[in-house]
């Protein structure tokens, strides 16, 4: 059907604007009630009451449910060999997520079993997730490679993220300096000189990535070694992106806005000079509450991001090590019940906020007439519903572009 209504909209709840929201403005969205939306070859036609809509020969019966726009993911590692179930034992033995990096696992075991996988077993596994998460409600989905740390798998990885962008809405993201491989531990520059050197240049050249990435942390890349890293992506015109000050205060976050990235990510031990900078360079801060929990710890001051006008955007940070779970459902329960965010709040921060992250507010992130049709019905009542229940998939219908070709879930 390439033109069609949606109607008998319970409640409609949408952030507007193609821009991220910051202090006030997250939290005002704009609700209708008995709402119709109007899609035509995939994109909005009209939004508004019920009864205002002009008549349509091809409807949906929402039958009173909730709609908003589909979920925007901007942070995530979902392509990648393997899984680190082994790990469980480890962590709850006391080990924490960076001893277990440098005593060669984490990350670097999930590098060996991506440098082991074919590219079709990469692009495989990856085209699963990503139908599971649009049938969790994710319509956009931001993808890192960074499980290669060499050319040749950094290239795999990044290629099968761009094939799956050709059949899912997928920005890819650069991420070679995640972590230090083993073969160069005893000089990590020398690392860097790879990635800037050797990898980037490939990686521009071929338009492999819309972002260049960064994990800047205690024991894996320093400050300096992030901005030269970060500047070499810029100067080849990539954007930026930081992984920062997840586990200690490195100054993550006022580099970002000293570079003017997108966005800087995670941001638990970032301090008040840092986050004010970010406000004042527009940097958003993409809060990733589902691996505080599973590392079981701290939460990010989302509220005092929102009080110092930084944009906060939530995501899910799926990946094998930290966050072994897609679901922007439970993120949302999380961004509510743990970073404090109004429901209001958190529905920005996961879809126009996070469409900001990645540069696709223009088109994606909220339901307006013109953009593209990515709409998520609910089976709930109202906007409280979908952050008070959890753990159970409330995505009842969901469309990426005007396509509900996905699987809906059976009602509660
Ligand atoms: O964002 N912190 C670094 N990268 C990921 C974890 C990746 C992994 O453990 O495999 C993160 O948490
Ligand atoms: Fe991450």
């Amino acid at each position: 059907m390439s033109e069609y209504q949606i109607i008998n909209i319970g409640l409609l709840a949408t952030p507007q604007g193609s821009s991220a929201l910051s202090g006030e403005p997250q939290g005002k969205i704009r609700l209708i009630k008995n709402a119709a939306i109007g899609v035509k070859n995939g994109k909005i036609t009209y939004v508004g009451e019920m009864e205002d809509a002009a008549r349509a020969s091809n409807v949906i019966d929402a039958a009173g449910r909730l709609v908003t726009p589909g979920l925007v993911d901007a942070h995530t590692h979902l392509v990648f060999g393997g899984f680190r179930q082994h790990e469980l034992g480890l962590k709850l033995a006391g080990a924490s997520y960076l001893e277990i990096l440098q005593s060669g696992g984490g990350i670097l075991s999930t590098v060996e079993a991506t440098r082991a996988a074919s590219y079709d077993e990469l692009y495989t596994k990856g085209a699963a997730f990503l139908d599971e998460m649009l049938n969790h409600g994710t319509t956009t989905v931001e993808i890192k490679s960074g499980y290669g740390l060499d050319l040749e798998t950094e290239l795999k990885q990044l290629r099968v993220i761009n094939d799956l962008a050709k059949s899912y809405n997928v920005v890819p993201t650069f991420l070679g300096a995640h972590a230090v491989p083993t073969d160069f531990s005893k000089s990590p520059d020398s690392f860097v000189d790879l990635v800037v050197n050797e990898m980037l240049p490939v990686v521009a050249s071929q338009k492999l990535a819309k972002y260049c990435d960064i994990f800047c942390e205690k024991s894996v890349f320093n400050i300096g070694q992030s901005r030269r890293v970060l500047k070499a992506a810029k100067a080849l015109g990539l954007g930026v992106k930081i992984h920062a000050d997840e586990i200690v205060s490195m100054g993550g976050a006022g580099l970002a806005a000293e570079l003017g990235a997108v966005s800087a990510d995670h941001l638990l031990e970032s301090g008040d000079e840092d986050l004010a900078a970010m406000a004042q360079a527009g940097t958003i801060a993409v809060l990733l509450p589902a691996t505080s929990f599973y590392l079981n710890k701290g939460y990010a001051r989302a509220r005092d991001m929102i009080n110092k006008n930084v944009p906060v955007a939530v995501a899910s940070d799926f990946n094998p090590g930290s966050s072994p779970s897609y679901n922007m459902q439970f993120v949302l329960n999380l961004a509510c019940l743990k970073l404090r965010l109004t429901p209001a709040e958190a529905l920005t921060a996961a879809t126009l906020n996070a469409a900001a992250a990645i540069g696709l507010a223009d088109t994606k992130g909220s339901l307006e007439v013109g953009k593209d049709a990515d709409i998520a019905v609910w089976d709930c009542p109202d906007l409280n519903f979908l952050f008070y229940r959890y753990g159970n998939n409330q995505a009842y219908k969901i469309f990426a572009q005007g396509d509900d070709s996905q699987r809906s879930t059976p009602l509660n």
